[in-house]
């Protein structure tokens, strides 16, 4: 039996469903039950009936999922997918910092340890962080971990935004002369980009989008060539669902090399073992889970 046909055959009996986030591997989008952005991702992992979630993407998907769904076994099939910019805060360092502004909301993006979203007041995502922070009563929001992100806001909001110093190692890598560059080649191409880029490459963009605000966009849109600001997953997608359409990625070495561990040898491991379970302690998990929660009522904004 080959690897689709096993997968498929495992689910059955597992009652299991496969959630692929859009960086994922072409062949492990194409397998999965649903792929999708961060928030599409948290959604889709409270409406399922599943018994299992196979969560393909990084650790902190995986986590949120588990927050969300106690009673669900959620299954990483690599521990080692861990997203760097969620390690670059700790509850420790957000104690700190909350004491040196008091009057401050705390908005964590989505790309966190649950530990720091249980100290947080609400999450979000790529796709309403504007939404949240203006949704909220307090007029100052410390705003963690992505500065990119917190600058992006900053600038859509008369709230004072007090930035963290964190970053995406992979988007930081798109620079704005790889962008000027394709543009040059490719005049009548739309840029698209992520708000995890640098400043300067998100004041080169038409749209600044989360991966799902991406695909939306460029469905719609009347444009034919696009040039991608993110990672380059997002391009099987965007090509699968738009054949008749143009896709050049900002630059080629946006790769996130996390997203890229799990294969479908591994998710055949995971059904088959029932492993790795993610589970959050208890104390930690009803926390994190208000903060999502929020972030899930809030609704998305692109
Ligand atoms: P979205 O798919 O939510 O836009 O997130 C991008 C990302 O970097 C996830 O790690
Ligand atoms: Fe983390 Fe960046 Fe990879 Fe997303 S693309 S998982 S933010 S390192």
């Amino acid at each position: 039996m080959d690897e689709v046909n096993r997968i498929k055959q495992l689910k059955k009996e597992r009652n299991a469903i496969i959630l692929a986030h859009n960086y994922q591997r072409g062949d492990v989008q194409d397998i999965a039950d649903f792929v999708g952005d961060s928030f599409g991702l948290s959604q889709k992992a409270v409406s399922s009936g599943a018994d299992t979630i196979v969560f393909c993407g990084v650790d902190f998907m995986a986590e949120s999922a588990a927050i969300l769904n106690p009673e669900k076994t959620v299954l990483m099939p690599e521990t080692n997918a861990q997203c760097p910019m969620a390690a670059m805060i700790t509850p420790v360092s957000l104690k700190l910092e909350k004491e040196k502004y008091p009057d401050a909301a705390v908005v964590c993006y989505v790309n966190t340890p649950a530990s720091v979203k249980a100290q947080s007041d609400i999450c979000c995502t790529s796709a309403n962080a504007v939404k949240v922070v203006n949704s909220l009563p307090e007029e100052e929001i410390i705003f963690v971990p992505d500065r990119n992100l917190a600058l992006y806001v900053a600038a859509h909001t008369t709230k004072k935004i007090i930035p963290w110093n964190g970053y995406c190692p992979t988007h930081h890598l798109i620079l704005p002369g790889d962008i000027l560059l394709e543009k040059e080649e490719h005049p009548d191409a739309l840029i698209l980009v992520h708000p995890e880029c640098r400043p300067e490459v998100v004041a080169l963009a038409d749209q600044v989008l989360s991966t799902a605000g991406m695909l939306n966009y460029a469905k719609q849109s009347k444009s034919r060539e696009f040039i991608i600001g993110t990672e380059i997953g997002l391009l099987h997608r965007l090509r699968k669902e738009n054949p008749e359409k143009t896709f050049f990625p900002g630059t080629k070495y946006a790769v996130c090399p996390n997203m890229k561990m799990n294969t479908l040898g591994s998710i055949i491991m995971a059904l088959e073992n029932n492993e790795h379970i993610i589970k959050v302690p208890e104390n930690i998990r009803i926390k994190a889970k208000r903060s999502l929660d929020r972030m899930l009522e809030a609704g998305r904004s692109d």
